[in-house]
């Protein structure tokens, strides 16, 4: 399992200097939050920096999955 497999939410921890997990990461997401909302609202990405590569690959993976998944919807709408 890879750290930007975005079907593993669980609580784990991505962000430790506010607790931020990936699940909690993966929920901002699906509000159609952006890598600022998210770490406004979480405190992620606010302190040392040390998680920015993991949650931003995670934040961009779930972002390209949505995108493929409303395509997908819209494709079917049209046939
Ligand atoms: S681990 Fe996320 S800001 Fe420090």
């Amino acid at each position: 399992m890879t750290t930007t497999d975005t079907n593993d939410v669980t609580d784990e921890v991505m962000c430790s200097c506010s607790g931020t997990t990936r699940g909690m990461i993966y929920d901002l997401v699906m509000q159609g939050k952006d890598i600022d909302a998210i770490s406004r609202y979480s405190g992620a990405l606010s302190g040392c920096g040390g998680c920015e590569w993991e949650i931003g690959e995670f934040v961009r993976a779930l972002t390209e999955q949505m995108a493929a998944e409303q395509s997908k919807t819209h494709q079917a709408q049209i046939d």
